[in-house]
């Protein structure tokens, strides 16, 4: 038979199947609807199968405690993954243009599969299709049970005769019902990443998305809060949270009907990125991941924590490294005895790593600055004469690991690379190169360009394997968007190239399992949970000033684990070393500081800071958060981890810039056993002094600590001061 009637035959028994399957949905399925259960501990989502053979969500919300209700959960209202073009008149999880051209997708159920994959976890795949067309579509839900995390992602597939057109492609599409919603939704820029904004929606679209390619999250991140009837606080409210798998362009688009309903569908944006998908092969979206939770967002927080050290994030469950990097200390200005010196300051904080940043690499044209050099991935050898292996070594004997920055996937204009491969560069034809921060990006599309960079990490890792640590540093967006290597499809660009990047690191990953990388995008232009599957930890700002950090590592920890949060103690801000060290804690510390510029009671307290940080880093990075008082409420901001045995907490209090008589309240702690006692000790002090705290010494009920609380403010308090306080139980 030929190749054209042999594909002839398999769309006509693919249809048949499809008609098959509608009609003994509806005649099978009439009266009540047969429902499949994606069930959380304390969250369930049930979809159901109309008469109609189509796919309903019949409810996402809080379990109700007796399985015999489920049943009373039939709506069908609302239709599950909706394909544009049939009857829906809002907003579409996905639309595809046929190979005649016909832009409808009809979808229907076919069958669903839920597979246990351990205690926690259980895997459910609903398949439906096109009755008209071979096109299918699979809805996947991994429900983490204990932690209340639902993971969800779509796969798109055909058998038409040219490439099928999607031009959207929703990872997950939830439908709500509650009287008011309220979102809350973090952005800024450079420097001022993560603010927290509440609002409440409004009958029409609200779309939270980025066009910027790479470093897709410096204006906005892919995570939120959405709260259901009223606003949610730390420990009251009903919401979930939500957040984006991507380190891409993506979309979160909040849609509000004429019945009160709201929809959510979040995705890779569709902006400029009509995707042609070839038959037989797979289209994968990323994934959403949402929590929900009932207990206000701080729970929500805990469950995302929980989930990412567990499942998540590389390495989640392993200690992190303290180091010292040196960017803010000397930018590209530094030469072999500076480094050694630099090495030596790291070995009087006594952390675990030195870092070397941006400036050591360029021959032909060293990078003195930042318009030379990138892709010229060779030791400047004028200012480091004797190479990576001595500095290496260097580190070695002062009992130091040592750690590189890269910027893979750039190229400076000004470089060998450049003068050797200028098809290797994403930019349009016809136009003039358009630079940021003087650079380019490669076309990270094409395989030599993955094998480039591949190489360029292993080859450096091969002839030094002592390395230790990598910062993946990425400092521009795409503009002027162009792969000489996709040629007709550049609507494949944006989505192929984070997929290009995720491929490049799956090779490592195999190679390096283990190897600390830090996910860096000229601050925190890109962090994301698709990311962080590959990468230990993230910069989350080149904004280093404690006060700054507060609020911007403070919008961090609502989705990501305090030991991916990188805070480093830097010489930026007004405030004292105390204050910037004790902001640097809350999350996994690090400096970024010459040492030799402290004073030599300034080094001691910064030693004995990074051995109590060691000491009690345990609780930290493991320990459940507890966001206690708001920077965005009050003048200050209180936070505290507790571990898992409740027989440990850590409390950070920072009273920021405020004015004269503003008296703050006591502060309720959380979290605690309220059955035990635990004794409080303020730590981190500076050297010599001892503590005036009346609590300190005292021991308490966690009931007490938890009802009464602890004035964290007493006597005469001065704005920009910290203090820190471990509980122990007795
Ligand atoms: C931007 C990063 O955020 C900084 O920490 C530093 O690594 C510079 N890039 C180096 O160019």
């Amino acid at each position: 038979m030929s190749k054209e009637k042999n594909r002839k035959r398999c769309i006509a028994v693919f249809v048949l199947m499809g008609m098959l399957i509608t009609l003994i949905s509806r005649s099978a399925f009439a009266g009540n609807a047969p429902q499949l259960l994606v069930e959380t501990k304390n969250s369930l989502l049930v979809f159901s199968i109309g008469g109609n053979g189509k796919l309903y969500q019949s409810y996402f919300g809080q379990k109700p405690g007796h399985a015999t209700d489920y049943a009373l959960l039939q709506s069908t209202r609302h239709e599950a993954y909706i394909g544009a073009g049939m009857g829906d008149l809002f907003e579409p999880a996905i639309r595809v243009i046929h190979a005649d051209g016909n832009p409808s997708l009809d979808l229907v159920y076919v069958s669903h599969k839920t597979e246990k994959k351990g205690d926690d976890l259980s895997l459910t795949s609903i398949r439906l299709k096109d009755p008209k067309y071979p096109v299918e579509v699979l809805l996947h839900f991994a429900a983490y049970f204990k932690d209340d995390v639902i993971k969800t992602w779509t796969e798109i597939r055909h058998q038409e005769k040219k490439p099928l057109t999607l031009s959207n492609y929703a990872s997950s599409m939830l439908h709500f019902e509650a009287s008011k919603y309220w979102l809350s939704q973090f952005d800024g820029d450079y420097m001022t990443e993560m603010r927290m904004k509440e609002s409440q929606l409004t009958t029409g679209i609200k779309v939270l998305d980025s066009k910027l390619g790479t470093r897709a999250h410096m204006y906005r991140a892919p995570a939120f809060f959405l709260s259901f009837n009223k606003p949610s606080d730390e420990n009251n409210g009903e919401l979930i949270a939500g957040t984006l798998a991507w380190s891409g362009n993506f979309q979160c688009t909040f849609e509000i009907d004429q019945q009160n309903s709201l929809r959510v569908i979040n995705g890779m944006n569709p902006y400029a990125s009509e995707y042609k998908l070839p038959a037989g092969k797979t289209f994968e979206t990323p994934a959403f991941i949402f929590t929900y939770s009932n207990k206000g967002k701080g729970q929500a927080s805990r469950n995302l924590h929980r989930w990412a050290r567990q499942y998540e994030v590389l390495d989640g469950d392993q200690p992190r490294l303290t180091l010292l990097n040196n960017w803010e200390a000397t930018h590209m200005d530094f030469n072999e005895n500076v480094l050694v010196e630099l090495f030596e300051g790291a070995k009087q904080l006594g952390v675990d790593l030195f870092l070397l940043d941006d400036g050591w690499f360029g021959n032909k044209y060293p990078r003195d600055g930042d318009k030379t050099a990138l892709g010229d991935w060779q030791v400047d050898k004028k200012k480091l004469p004797s190479g990576l292996g001595h500095l290496v070594k260097e580190a070695g004997n002062r009992n130091l690991k040592f750690g590189i920055w890269l910027e893979p996937e750039m190229i400076s204009p000004k470089s060998e690379l450049y003068e050797q491969h200028p098809d290797w560069i994403l930019k349009l034809p016809n136009r003039e190169e358009s630079y940021s921060r003087n650079q380019l990006v490669l076309d990270l599309i094409n395989p030599k360009v993955q094998d480039f960079v591949f190489n360029l990490l292993n080859d450096l890792l091969t002839e030094n394997p002592d390395i230790a640590f990598i910062k993946w540093d990425c400092n521009r967006m795409l503009t002027n968007t162009y792969s000489p290597f996709l040629k007709e499809n550049q609507g494949n660009l944006f989505i192929d190239y984070t997929k290009s990047l995720y491929q490049v690191m799956e090779r490592l990953r195999k190679k390096y399992p283990h190897l600390p990388i830090m996910l860096c995008a000229g601050g925190g232009g890109r962090v994301d949970y698709g990311g962080l599957k590959y990468f230990s930890e993230f910069w989350p700002s080149d904004n280093t000033d404690g006060l700054e950090r507060v609020f911007i590592q403070w919008g961090y920890l609502n989705f990501f684990p305090s030991l991916t949060v990188s805070s480093h103690v830097t010489s930026m801000g007004k405030q004292s070393l105390k204050f910037r060290t004790d902001v640097a804690m809350m999350g996994k510390l690090g400096y970024d500081i010459r040492v030799k510029n402290l004073s030599p009671d300034e080094i001691r307290f910064s030693n004995a800071a990074v051995q109590t940080y060691k000491r009690i880093s345990e609780v930290i990075w493991f320990g459940d958060l507890y966001r206690l008082v708001s920077p965005y409420e009050e003048n200050r901001a209180v936070l505290m981890y507790v571990n898992e045995a409740r027989n440990k907490a850590v409390l950070f209090s920072y009273l920021l810039n405020f004015r004269r008589k503003e008296y703050m309240g006591k502060v309720l702690l959380s979290g605690l056993d309220p059955d035990k006692r635990y004794k409080i000790k303020e730590i981190n002090l500076l050297p010599d002094a001892v503590s005036t705290h009346p609590d300190n010494g005292k021991s308490y009920t966690g009931d007490y600590l938890m009802k009464v609380g602890l004035n964290l403010s007493p006597g005469k308090i001065s704005p920009l001061s910290s203090a820190v306080f471990e509980l122990v139980m007795e």
